[in-house]
């Protein structure tokens, strides 16, 4: 048996994603996937979602899971990049007494706690050959042994993986085995980048106005016009990802006006639309542009955990108040103001 608190973390609530019209949108590419979705809700064939880091994977993979048969199982997922390979056999197929140092009593692996539900599979080619294999005779047969133990068990589980990186090119560079990588793309669904869906911003866009404004438990914010327009206008490197901190930043500041002049010079320095190229200080002003995101990225992570106390995150980052209102308000301010010593993440 599961224990409680892990079965109710392992459920799916539909009304934690976004609806249908947002997470698929309206270009023929997505609509596709949808399609493709319905097809195999009622079977138990794995599913590949491919795409960039940032495009939804996850999102789509707890929709599918929802829509299908085992909604009312759990839905585990794994990140086989974030466990060091040594531990990640045993978390997917669990242990008996005694097969690991300090291992005292039997522990179920993630196969056997999905049971009737899906399992998902999150940056399949960082798992290591050996476990490749291992996984491949489970998706093959669905048995497998628990380490240390000598029963062989079923396991009775969808498995979704996922991977943003092309994994034909990781067959080719001997990263991901030939055999498994046939045996998980039956279904393959290629998400697509926010730049390549850029009708579907504004929907998204409100439905993240929405949902912030609630989460954070503020007004909802009006974006100008002008503001759209930048918002399909950036490309958005790093996708839906990007986009909601992008929104969490306007929910939080009220105002979009300093955010919008952020966006324009992102938008500027890439040569994009009415770019004056001159004006582009090529890779270096890139890099710094990519910087500057990862750094306003970092912040938001550390506010969210500070339940959004601005106070105790500068203290925190080491910084005074006034350098985190900076940061925040304008995030490629310590690229342009020489004075800005307050903020090392943006120096
Ligand atoms: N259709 C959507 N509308 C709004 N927000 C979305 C949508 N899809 C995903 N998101 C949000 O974007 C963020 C990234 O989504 P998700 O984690 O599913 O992407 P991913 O492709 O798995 O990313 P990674 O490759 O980095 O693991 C999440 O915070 C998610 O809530
Ligand atoms: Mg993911």
């Amino acid at each position: 048996m599961m224990p409680a608190d892990l079965d109710r973390s392992f459920r799916v609530d539909p009304a934690d994603l976004p609806g249908e019209a947002i997470v698929f949108g309206s270009t023929p590419a997505m609509r596709e996937i949808r399609s493709k979705i319905d097809c195999v809700l009622s079977s138990d064939l794995p599913v590949l979602i491919q795409g960039e880091s940032g495009t939804g994977k996850e999102v789509i993979a707890r929709f599918l899971h929802t829509r299908s048969n085992r909604h009312d199982a759990p839905f585990v997922k794994l990140n086989c990049a974030a466990i060091p390979a040594s531990l990640l056999e045993s978390e997917l197929f669990g242990y008996e007494r005694g097969a690991r140092d300090g291992a005292e009593g039997d522990r179920l692996g993630l196969i056997e706690m999905a049971d009737r539900g899906t399992l998902f599979l999150d940056e399949i080619a960082d798992m290591s050959w050996e476990l490749q294999g291992k996984l491949l005779r489970f998706l093959q047969d669905g048995s497998f042994t628990r380490l240390g133990g000598s029963e062989e068990r079923r396991g009775r589980i969808r498995v979704i993986c996922a991977s943003n990186i092309d994994l034909r090119k990781a067959v080719d560079s001997g990263t991901l085995r030939e055999d498994l990588f046939y045996r998980i793309e039956v279904v393959t669904l290629h998400l697509s980048a926010l730049r390549d869906r850029k009708s579907d911003i504004p929907q998204i866009c409100e439905y993240l106005l929405r949902k912030l404004s609630r989460q954070f438990r503020r007004r909802i914010p009006q974006l100008n016009p002008v503001t759209l327009r930048l918002l399909k206008q950036w490309d958005w490197p790093g996708n839906l990802r990007e986009l909601e901190n992008w929104v969490a930043r306007a929910v939080i500041l009220g105002d979009d006006e300093a955010l919008s002049a952020e966006l324009k010079r992102q938008v500027e320095s890439t040569g994009k639309n009415d770019v004056r190229r001159s004006d582009c200080d090529g890779p270096k002003d890139l890099t710094s542009s990519a910087a500057s995101t990862a750094a306003a990225n970092a912040i938001l992570q550390v506010l969210q955990a500070n339940n959004w106390d601005k106070r105790k995150t500068a203290k925190d980052l080491k910084v005074s108040y006034q350098a985190l209102l900076g940061a925040l308000r304008d995030p490629g301010g310590g690229r342009r103001r020489k004075g800005n010593r307050g903020f090392p993440y943006l120096q």
